[in-house]
């Protein structure tokens, strides 16, 4: 008889306290994207900056990330740009110190920079291997390394790490994208396992076919003939990727750890 009123009162107070955590009454965070200058990093980028977040965008050339952050920055939002090459480890270990000596710590980071060399394996040069590995994963453990220590300290974190589908079926001509992408998942598991007592959420994102520089390179009948395997039977668009990365980076997401959420039309099920 006692316990009712008791067990009641409790879960009144997680109610309330969840109304709050399951609003839009998020804290302004610092997140990083990587590869923000186009494409999904660009999209993941704006919208971050549109939930209030200050954005640190990072791509290769200062002309694409820059862009990026003054459209923000006048559109009312808080961005700053950084060229870097990610795969430079030297490079990234002293921005990265340099950027937490100004923000103390960076919240939300998205692995997002990527590139392909694809070719069949007989044809794929040792220089396509090692570049697509280093900027595609190595870069990953990098910036990981050098950012996520504070965010342990600070008991809370979101990392986000941008996989493909290839990563999960892998694909004739590229299996240094696939083996790079295939590593992020696993990276992200390990990770996932290593952060979550301190509240440090890493997930990964597997885009399938999105509409960008990336995939505007294939010839119009590769093109067709993806897009005929895809059930939704459309590529996506940038801003699907940045729907679910923003979500993964968000306190709605904090149950949400070492998981790959394909987001591609149904093509992989
Ligand atoms: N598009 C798709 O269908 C698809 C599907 C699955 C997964 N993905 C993944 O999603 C991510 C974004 O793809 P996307 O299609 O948006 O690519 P994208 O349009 O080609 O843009 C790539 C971005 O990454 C930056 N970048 C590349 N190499 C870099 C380096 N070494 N250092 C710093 N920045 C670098 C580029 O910088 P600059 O602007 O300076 O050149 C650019 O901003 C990639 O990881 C990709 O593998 C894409």
């Amino acid at each position: 008889m006692s316990l009712t009123p008791n067990i009641g009162l409790a879960q009144d107070e997680r109610i309330v306290g969840d109304l709050c955590y399951m609003s839009e009454c998020t804290e302004k965070r610092i997140a990083l994207v990587t590869g923000a200058g186009r494409g999904i990093g660009k999209s993941i980028a704006q919208l971050l900056a549109s939930k209030g977040h200050h954005v640190i965008c990072i791509s290769r050339s200062e002309g694409s990330c820059g862009a990026v952050s003054e459209a923000i920055n006048s559109d009312g939002g808080t961005a700053e740009s950084l060229a870097l090459d990610v795969s430079d480890k030297t490079a990234v270990k002293e921005a990265c110190e340099t950027l937490l000596e100004k923000h103390n710590n960076i919240d939300i980071l998205v692995n997002n920079a990527g590139i392909t060399r694809d070719g069949l394996l007989f044809r794929m040069s040792d220089d396509d291997w090692d570049a697509v590995i280093d900027t595609n994963l190595s870069s990953c453990f990098s910036f990981i390394k050098h950012l996520a220590r504070p965010m342990t300290r600070k008991r809370w974190g979101r990392i986000i790490n941008m996989s493909s589908v290839i990563g999960l079926t892998g694909n004739a001509g590229q299996a240094n994208y696939a083996a790079a992408k295939a590593g992020m998942i696993g990276m992200t598991k390990s990770l996932a396992k290593e952060f979550a007592a301190r509240n440090v959420t890493v997930n990964a994102v597997a885009p399938g076919f999105i509409a960008t520089d990336m995939t505007a390179e294939l010839d119009e009948k590769h093109q067709d003939a993806i897009v005929g395997m895809i059930p939704m039977k459309r590529m996506g668009q940038s801003v699907d990727i940045a729907g679910t990365t923003a979500f993964l980076a968000s306190e709605q997401a904090s149950y949400i750890t070492g998981q790959v959420f394909t987001v591609d039309g149904g093509m992989v099920m």
